[in-house]
C-alpha cells in the first residue's frame, strides 16, 4: 500500500498532525450532567485516546443554551474552558489529538423542554411541540455563538473543532428544502439555504485562525422525501471548498428530527429508549415508536457509495463515516481516496480497537450494531456488552 495512504501512519489534517487516520466519531457521552465536564467524561476520552485513535471527538457541545438537545449537554461558556483544558491535556498525554463537535440543535432542542427554533416552524415529534421561526437577529447571535464557542475550544487547547451541519440540527434544517420555507436571504434557493452553513464555517475560521483544524459533519441525505439530498449536498460541499474555511468534510446522513435510524441503520432499541428517556420524551417515543424509529438494514461501510460521489466532486479531505468496523473497510476507504475514517459504535464497544488492529491482533470490531448504546446517552454513553468494571 502507498505509505501516504497507510491508515495507521501519521497524516496531516489541516494544521494538525494526527498519528493515524482514524478519528473517534462524535457520540454524545451524556457525561456532562449539571453542564460541567465530569471526571467520567475525561476518563472516557482518555480510554479512547489510549486505544490508539489519531483523534477523539468530544460531543455534543451546544453553542448557546437554547441549542442544547438535552438538558445534560454542555453549553460552551467561558466557565467550561478550564475543565475542557484538563480533558485536552489528558488526551494529549495519551498521544491523540482532540476535537469537539459544536452545534445548535435547532428544532431537535425542543426535546429539552423548551420551545426550539428552526428556520421555519416545524413540528418536533421529540418534544411534541411546534418550534418557532428563528429571527434574523437570532441568526446573527447564533453565528457569533459558533465563533465564540470555537474560540473557547482553542483557549482550552483543542486541536480541532467539528461544526455540526447534519442530522436535522439547526444548520441542516437551514439546508433542507423541506424544513426551510423562509423567503429572506436565508431561505429559498440553494445558495440562500447554504448561506448559514457557509457563514458558520467562515466565522469559526475567523475566530480560531489558521492553527486549528475545522471539520464539518455535513448531511448527504436527510432520508426524508423532499429533504436535503446528495445532489444539493455536493453543491454545498463545493461552495464550502471554494470558501476555504474548512480542512475536511465528514459526510453523514439522517435526521434526529425526522428519521433518526437512517443515520445508524439496524434495529431501533425502542424499549430501551422509552425506559431511559426523560418522561416527556419517553411518552413521544412510546406513542410514535416504530413509526418514528424505522428499521434499515445495517451494512458495513453503508455511507461509502454516497460519499464516493462527494469524493469525485471535491478536492478537500473527506472523513468516511458510517458502519466502519473492519480493517479491510478502512483500507478500502484509503483506496477510494478518502483521507480519514471516523468510527463511533465500534469504538464504544472496543476503545482499544485501533491498537489491536495496528498490532495485527484484530481485523474486525466486536460491535454487533444492536444500537442499545443509543439508549444509554441519558446515563452515560456506553456499550451494553462492555463489562461495567471496564467502562469509563
Ligand atoms: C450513542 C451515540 C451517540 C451519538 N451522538 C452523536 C452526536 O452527538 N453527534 C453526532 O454528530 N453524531 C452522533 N452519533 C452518530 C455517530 O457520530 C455516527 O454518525 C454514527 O453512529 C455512524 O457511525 P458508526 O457506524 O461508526 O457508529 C451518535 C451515535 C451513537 C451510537
Amino acid at each position: 500500500m502507498d505509505s501516504n495512504r497507510d491508515p495507521f501512519s501519521p497524516a496531516q489534517l489541516g494544521p494538525v498532525q494526527l498519528r493515524n487516520r482514524v478519528v473517534k466519531a462524535a457520540t454524545f457521552e451524556g457525561m456532562t450532567g449539571d453542564q460541567h465536564v465530569s471526571d467520567r467524561l475525561i476518563e472516557f476520552h482518555r480510554q479512547v485516546a489510549a486505544g490508539g485513535v489519531g483523534m477523539t471527538t468530544v460531543a455534543f457541545l451546544a453553542v448557546s443554551p437554547e441549542g442544547a438537545a438535552t438538558p445534560n449537554e454542555l453549553v460552551l461558556t467561558d466557565g467550561a474552558v478550564p475543565r475542557l483544558r484538563e480533558l485536552a491535556e489528558v488526551v494529549h498525554a495519551e498521544g491523540a489529538a482532540v476535537s469537539a463537535q459544536i452545534g445548535h440543535a435547532g428544532a431537535v432542542a425542543a426535546s429539552a423542554g423548551i420551545r426550539g427554533v428552526a428556520p421555519s416552524p416545524v413540528f418536533s415529534p421529540l418534544a411534541m411541540k411546534r418550534t418557532r421561526e428563528v429571527t434574523p437577529a437570532e441568526i446573527e447571535r447564533i453565528l457569533d455563538d459558533f465563533a465564540s464557542g470555537a474560540l473557547r475550544l482553542k483557549q482550552a487547547g483543542f486541536d480541532a473543532v467539528e461544526v455540526h451541519f447534519g442530522h436535522g440540527y439547526l444548520v441542516s434544517e437551514f439546508l433542507s428544502p423541506k424544513i426551510n420555507n423562509r423567503r429572506d436571504q436565508w431561505g429559498g434557493s440553494l445558495e440562500n439555504r447554504a448561506r448559514f452553513a457557509r457563514e458558520v464555517a467562515k466565522r469559526v475560521r475567523d475566530a480560531v485562525g489558521p492553527e486549528m483544524a475545522i471539520l464539518a459533519k455535513l448531511n448527504m441525505d436527510d432520508g426524508v422525501p423532499g429533504g436535503f439530498w446528495i445532489d444539493e449536498s455536493i453543491e454545498v460541499a463545493r461552495m464550502l471548498e471554494r470558501d476555504g474555511a474548512l480542512d475536511a468534510i465528514e459526510p453523514t446522513c439522517g435526521s434526529s428530527l425526522q428519521n433518526p435510524m437512517y443515520l445508524f441503520r439496524g434495529e431501533p432499541p425502542i424499549a430501551e429508549m422509552a425506559e431511559s428517556m426523560p418522561k416527556a420524551v419517553a411518552l413521544g417515543a412510546k406513542l410514535f415508536g416504530r413509526f418514528f424509529l424505522k428499521t434499515y438494514p445495517f451494512e458495513e461501510g453503508y455511507l461509502r457509495t454516497h460519499a464516493r460521489q462527494l469524493r469525485a466532486a471535491i478536492e478537500m479531505p473527506i472523513v468516511l463515516l458510517g458502519g466502519i468496523s473492519r480493517r479491510e473497510t478502512i483500507e478500502q476507504a484509503m483506496d477510494d481516496g478518502f483521507d480519514f475514517v471516523a468510527m463511533g459504535r465500534a469504538l464504544l464497544r472496543e476503545p482499544g480497537l485501533i491498537n489491536a488492529m495496528t498490532k495485527g491482533e484484530s481485523r474486525e470490531s466486536l460491535c454487533i450494531h444492536c444500537n442499545k448504546c443509543m439508549a444509554s446517552i441519558y446515563q452515560g454513553t456506553h456499550c451494553v456488552l462492555v463489562p461495567e468494571a471496564e467502562r469509563a
